[in-house]
């Protein structure tokens, strides 16, 4: 267990809370772990009617730890961050995230995934796979082209620029930009707690309703990227560019 990631239940209500400010929530093998485990017994639990995932209202995440991915990359798609990810994706439960300052790498793939999502305007999100000799992760090579079209999509996967919160509520990457982090983590919540009154079993149903029509291509394509992100991982590439950053610090 680690500090790193707060888990607070309060009523049918399951927080993950990352808690790393240091490191601007990066995310580490042990971190993905508690929360790969976390969903996987809010999926569980009958209890359980919604998870929120937040950061602070300062910063969300800085996406994965860059000192974790030269050390211990993930080797195969049962490493960490696929079972994080795995476990998100077959969260049968409503996930809400709150979302401020940055949301860098997974930080903004993991969005993707969730179902409803609260920023505030001036969020920082980025996806540098590119930039750091790495590739797309987790559907985004999918579900990004399909939701900005090609062109829109290459700028933030090929070029890697960064994009505002408001930006990810104009393209649908997120439901509602709000004035501050603050408000983003307060909206995230009161929405979060409305799950306690809606039948749970209708909830449940609408989710799945909502994500099997594109599941299986869905599955196909994260095996794929997975596969091929282990492998740019290893590359010189990505080597180089990786120890540059923490180089740089
Ligand atoms: N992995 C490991 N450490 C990270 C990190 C990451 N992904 N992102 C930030 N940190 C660390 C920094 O090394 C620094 O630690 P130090 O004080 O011990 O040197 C600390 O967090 C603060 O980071 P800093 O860059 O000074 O903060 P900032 O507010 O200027 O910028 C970010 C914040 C998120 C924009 C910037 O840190 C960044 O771009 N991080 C890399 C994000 C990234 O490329 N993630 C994708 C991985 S696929």
């Amino acid at each position: 267990m680690t500090d790193a990631i707060l888990l607070q239940r309060e009523g049918g209500l399951l927080t993950l809370q990352l808690n790393r400010p240091d490191k601007k929530n990066a995310l580490t093998r042990a971190m993905y772990t508690q929360l790969a485990e976390a969903l996987e017994q809010a999926d569980a639990d009958s209890g359980i009617r919604a998870v929120l995932i937040q950061g602070s209202n300062e910063c969300f995440t800085a996406g994965n730890d860059i000192a974790d991915f030269l050390e211990q990359p993930p080797s195969d798609l049962d490493s960490p961050p696929f079972h994080f990810m795995k476990s998100l994706l077959n969260c049968r439960k409503p996930v809400i995230a709150a979302v401020a300052g940055a949301a860098v790498g997974i930080g903004t793939t993991l969005l993707l995934h969730c179902d409803l999502v609260y920023i505030s305007r001036d969020a920082r999100l980025r996806m540098p796979f590119v930039n750091l000799g790495l590739c797309p992760e987790f559907g985004s090579s999918l579900i990004l082209p399909r939701l900005l079209g090609h062109a829109k999509a290459a700028e933030l996967l090929l070029l890697g620029e960064g994009f505002t919160g408001e930006q990810a509520a104009a393209w649908g990457i997120a439901t509602e930009a709000m004035g501050s982090g603050e408000a983003a983590l307060v909206k995230a919540r009161e929405v979060a707690q409305r799950f306690e009154t809606l039948a749970p079993g209708a909830v449940q149903v609408s989710k799945q309703l909502m994500k099997s029509v594109d599941r299986e291509q869905l599955r196909q394509v994260i095996e794929v990227e997975g596969a091929l992100f282990v492998q740019r991982l290893k590359s010189p590439e990505a080597i180089a560019a990786l120890s540059g950053f923490i180089a740089r610090r």
